[in-house]
């Protein structure tokens, strides 16, 4: 996720871009750059760091005057933060210059083959392929060139382009990554999302996928991705820039818990083969051997992504069966861990800097340990110090409480047992194609499963006063149960305990009372009989429940006094289904509590002492 911004009109570009980068620097910031054409000149900036060293270098000795350019805010994917990674990124000669937020899954072939024609390559990025192939496809007609450059390349994009050679035009094209195009009197505006433009206007065109927009200072023209024009509506925005900033949510975690389809697609992207068939790990390629070679697994992490790790268990250990050990950092770096020959650490940190974390990294190094990590920050201290890194595309978090992080880091380990168990050739092997399938289906799912929201809304507020809740599920139903647990106690407040269903009756029984809240994962088909016999012993104590379970699952309604249901999948991939009315349940909590969602107490973002 990043951010994108295009002016062109009677301002200072460089004002308008800078301004509008800050408002988008919630999409990313690890670098930042413009470009601002002058008389037949296009001249860059760009730095890594934050959006604020960009800032005092064109603010001070290095003002890119002109009144048409585009920038760009970066959260790196393909590519460490550098400068030379940061956008925009131009020709040799300086003649095209382009932004980009997404992912060109074809990259590395357009790479290769633009190489081979001679063109040389600055950056490590995916999208310095779309500025050669603009230079080397460039016709005279710069939008005419654009169309033939969209037959090129596969992903998901929303693009600024610009061309020395034909001054007073942008040229932006979406497709998948959000764009909006802003309308003014005599100026025009691009920018990834409605906060970067709302100083200037509130006229808006929407770009849907397969569109392009060309501006100019004194129109914009809107055509498909064939060059055929097309007439779009102008939406006026209403929302205040606050509220612009959060989508128009009222909290950030809110919006973060709706980008999960999207966040959980661009995890995927670029990494099932075109057939469906394969994983394709371009940043782990490792050979048979190297698969081979692993005897066993030693997840670590903390809080969240510990619970991610939990899930990552049981998909490695069903498809591989190579032995997994899931443990907190926090305690693993003093344990004096047993790191026997060929294990695999991973560790998994959304933020890559928690401190625990990166100890437990630095003991398994020190024991000789190959380590990869799971992270959502390309650059990040685990990024830096792992031997291996697999990205979540996540986007950045904002909302203290973690939750499309935890949905990718789930698809991620999903993937990664994949790709082991296709590259031992283990038990699980044949299984992939399915399960690649189930995977790549797991966005539009999701998007159903964001539909339970009002009925959660409503049972959060019937139970918001209640002191204490319990969560029961059994097998990766009880991973999530513990996620869920947490989730509600760190932004509502309510204490929650998570329980394997079957420990109930060795203790934790005592405390079920009559109206007690007892949430109740039933997703495990396996395990269906055992997890109901558990509600029926809850029940006969008068709790109150509330059961998770699939659509269509005309049983679960007998034992429970309310039912949420997710759209069917494999049940070992229910846990990027089932935590989401979770996550929602404890916002509506949290609401109705009348907390701070997005920053509870006593909580920061990313833990970075011990
Ligand atoms: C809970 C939450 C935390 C984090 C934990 C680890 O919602 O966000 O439990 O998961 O602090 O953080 P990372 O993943 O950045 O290492």
């Amino acid at each position: 996720m990043c951010g994108i911004v295009g002016y062109i009109g009677y301002r200072q570009a460089q004002d308008v871009l800078i301004h509008g980068l800050s408002k988008l620097e919630y999409r990313g910031y690890d670098s930042a750059g413009i470009a601002v054409y002058d008389n037949g000149v296009i001249r860059l900036q760009k730095s890594v760091g934050r959006l604020a060293t960009l800032e005092e270098r064109v603010k001070g000795e290095a003002v890119l005057a002109g009144m048409q350019g585009i920038g760009h805010t970066r959260w790196a994917t393909h590519g460490r933060p550098s400068d030379a990674n940061a956008h925009p990124h131009a020709d040799e000669q300086g003649r095209f210059v382009v932004v980009h937020n997404g992912i060109i899954e074809n990259y590395l072939e357009l790479r290769e083959k633009l190489t081979e024609k001679g063109h040389i390559f600055q950056s490590q990025t995916d999208t310095e392929v779309v500025v050669h192939l603009v230079e080397e496809m460039y016709n005279g007609d710069l939008f005419q060139t654009v169309v033939q450059v969209l037959k090129q390349i596969h992903g998901a994009f929303a693009l600024a382009i610009m061309a020395k050679d034909e001054p007073g035009k942008l040229i932006a094209v979406r497709k998948q990554s959000p764009l909006v195009i802003g309308l003014g009197e005599g100026e025009n505006f691009i920018a990834s999302d409605i906060p970067a433009i709302l100083e200037y206007t509130r006229s808006t065109y929407i770009m849907d996928d397969g569109e392009i927009a060309v501006l100019t200072a004194d129109g914009v023209e809107c055509f498909t991705f064939e060059g055929n024009p097309i007439t779009k509506e102008v939406f006026n925005v209403t929302w205040d820039a606050l509220a612009a900033e959060k989508g128009g949510y009222e909290h950030f975690m809110l919006k973060e818990i709706h980008e999960q389809p999207r966040a959980i697609r661009d995890t995927l992207s670029g990494r099932i083969s075109e057939d469906g068939q394969r994983v394709v790990l371009k940043e782990l390629n490792w050979t048979t051997e190297q698969a081979a070679s692993i005897e066993r697994i030693h997840i670590v992490a903390c809080g969240t992504s510990w619970h991610a790790g939990l899930v990552g268990k049981a998909a490695i250990e069903k498809l591989t069966r190579i032995p997994v050990d899931v443990e907190i950092a926090s305690e693993y770096r003093y344990r004096d861990p047993i790191v026997p020959d060929n294990t695999l650490i991973i560790v998994i940190s959304q933020s890559g800097e928690t401190a625990d974390t990166l100890a437990a990294l630095r003991e398994s190094k020190q024991r000789g340990a190959r380590v990869l990590a799971i992270t959502n920050v390309l650059g990040s201290s685990a990024n830096r110090e792992a031997d291996y890194t697999m990205i979540t595309m996540a986007g950045p978090e904002i909302a203290v409480a973690s939750t499309k992080a935890y949905t990718t880091q789930v698809v991620v380990l999903y993937l990664f047992a994949c790709y082991l168990a296709q590259q031992r050739g283990s038990i699980g092997a044949s299984q992939v194609p399915e399960i690649l399938q189930a995977l790549k289906g797991l966005p539009e799912l999701a998007e159903r499963v964001l539909e339970t929201a009002p009925s959660l809304r409503q049972f959060a507020e019937k139970y918001k006063d209640k002191e204490d809740a319990f969560f029961i599920g059994r097998g990766v139903d009880y991973a999530v149960a513990l996620e869920g647990s947490l989730k509600l106690k760190e932004i509502s407040y309510i204490h929650a305990e998570a329980y394997a269903a079957g420990e109930l009756k060795h203790g934790t029984l005592a405390l079920i009372t009559e109206g007690i809240p007892v949430i109740a994962l039933v997703t495990q088909d396996d395990l269906y009989e055992k997890t109901v016999s558990n509600i029926v012993e809850v029940k006969a104590r008068d709790a109150y429940v509330l059961t998770l379970a699939w659509q269509g699952d005309g049983e679960i309604g007998k034992y429970a006094d309310e039912v949420i249901t997710v759209p069917r999948t494999m049940p070992f991939l229910a846990p990027v289904l089932s935590v989401i009315p979770l996550q929602l349940l404890a916002y509506y909590a949290s609401v109705a509590r009348g907390n701070d969602v997005d920053k509870p107490r006593n909580l920061a973002k990313s833990v970075t002492v011990e």
